[in-house]
């Protein structure tokens, strides 16, 4: 803003893009729809820091004593439950959001660091199960895809009743991605929009759930963890009859979690935060005894491993990524700053993954733009992400004295807002203070 302009005050109500919305809304009648995951401002895993030891607590050397970051999911129910090296998992995308040669390069990297993908909305394709050592596959309302040989073709099974960015919603798939293949693999007309359903077709509630997941076992043979992912909407509620439904694993999805493609106003304003969405799932588990019985799989804006050392503190097993996950592949990079500007983004911004024609050929199904992803390099950057977010895992346990990043617990943090306090149930930094709990 120049000098002679120091006079405007921009409303804080009324802020740019407030203003930017309401013009185009008027000028096209339209709602605002798009992916990744909620942009405003949340209390997050930031507003937390661990406290490190001191005199009476005891680090570990980094270099001499080793900190164990494997964990096993399943172990409740499952004859062959999930043996990951790492606690950090690659959720479920769909082929159709996302080129197959992403989901080629997202099997590639996760095995390279023994860790797990998931499928989508979408079904199963060549390219990933061929390519990723340990598949869980998505067992989603619109059933796009669906059929039981893939069931058994997989590692572990994950019923999607909701997802972070639209807990309550369904799948969006516009038809500009819709092309031959994807429309044969979901049964759907080639290159016209598709929503598909929020519901599933046949069970309204936790007693059929636990129908549903019986039927899931016995085309399996007992033998893979049925995980139950859910939208952070009620997450104490959810995580009890996910349990009573007969759950091995439960996925919690926050806020802030990624979406290929959905109506703004869903992804900022439904669902609450991840950092609170842990508490409650945790706080549930522990009520009925299932703490660490049923593995607790925590997702939605995790970018950091001092973000995966927070959620496993609060409780969680493993968490899952998506968002970060496309950025190591590629995704918004500078190198393709120019094309992000022909798009109207920018490299960093770029959010329109329903239109189709992503420069970095990742959210595409366009063939020219998806060739320019060489699933190989992808694959390694994905896994230079995962081996440094583990390292950073480690790094934080060891710094608080633990020899398995999984001994990481609440006691080791503290908050730096009330806010966070309240929702994470840890004490205001100095204090021992925690909103809600008396002193
Ligand atoms: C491009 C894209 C496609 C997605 N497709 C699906 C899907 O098919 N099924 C599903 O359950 N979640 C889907 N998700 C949500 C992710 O599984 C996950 O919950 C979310 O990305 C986690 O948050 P994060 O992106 O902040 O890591 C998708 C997310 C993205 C970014």
């Amino acid at each position: 803003m120049t000098e002679q302009n120091w006079g405007l005050r921009e409303s804080y109500s009324f802020d740019r893009y407030a203003i930017h919305e309401i013009r185009r809304a008027a000028s096209t009648g339209l709602y605002r729809i798009r992916g990744w995951g909620a942009k405003r401002s949340l209390p997050t895993f930031d507003d937390l820091v661990f406290l490190g030891a001191s005199v009476s607590r005891y680090p570990l050397e980094g270099y001499r004593e080793a900190c164990d970051t494997s964990v096993t999911l399943g172990t409740r129910y499952a004859k062959k439950p999930i043996e990951l090296k790492i606690p950090i998992t690659i959720a479920g995308m769909s082929f159709g959001s996302l080129s197959a040669q992403a989901k080629e390069a997202l099997g590639r990297g996760a095995s390279e660091v023994g860790t797990s993908t998931t499928t989508g909305d979408g079904g199963m394709t060549q390219e990933e199960r061929g390519h990723s050592k340990q598949l869980v596959y998505q067992y989603l309302p619109s059933r796009y895809g669906m059929n039981p040989e893939d069931l058994r073709k997989a590692d572990a099974i994950e019923v999607v009743v909701g997802q972070g960015a639209k807990p309550g919603g369904g799948g969006m798939l516009l038809g500009q991605k819709i092309t031959k293949r994807v429309a044969e693999m979901r049964t759907l007309p080639e290159g016209i929009d598709q929503r598909s359903a929020c519901r599933h077709p046949d069970w309204t509630g936790p007693d059929d759930l636990t129908i549903k997941i019986r039927e899931l076992r016995e085309i399996t043979n007992w033998e893979k963890p049925i995980y139950i992912k859910c939208g952070a909407a009620r997450p104490y509620y959810d995580t009890m009859l996910a349990v009573k439904a007969g759950a091995d694993v439960v996925v919690v999805d926050g806020m802030q979690g990624g979406t290929a493609a959905t109506q703004e106003c869903y992804i900022e304003h439904v669902g609450i935060p991840t950092l609170a969405a842990v508490r409650e799932s945790v706080r549930a588990l522990k009520e009925i005894d299932m703490h660490r019985k049923v593995q607790l799989v925590v997702a939605g804006g995790i970018r950091s491993g001092a973000d995966v050392a927070k959620a496993l503190a609060m409780g969680a097993d493993a968490v899952s990524i998506g968002t970060a996950a496309l950025i190591a592949l590629g995704d918004n990079d500078p190198h393709y700053e120019a094309e992000y500007r022909k798009i109207n983004s920018a490299a960093g911004y770029y959010e329109d993954f329903q239109a189709g024609n992503d420069p970095a050929g990742i959210t595409t199904q366009d063939p020219e733009l998806s060739k320019r992803l060489d699933p190989v390099k992808a694959g390694h950057r994905l896994a230079n992400y995962l081996r440094v977010l583990t390292l950073e895992v480690q790094t934080l346990a060891r710094a608080n004295g633990k020899s398995d990043v999984h001994n990481l617990e609440t006691e080791d943090l503290a908050a730096l807002t009330v806010e966070a306090a309240a929702m994470a149930g840890v004490p205001l930094a100095g204090t021992n203070w925690i909103p809600g709990q008396g002193v």
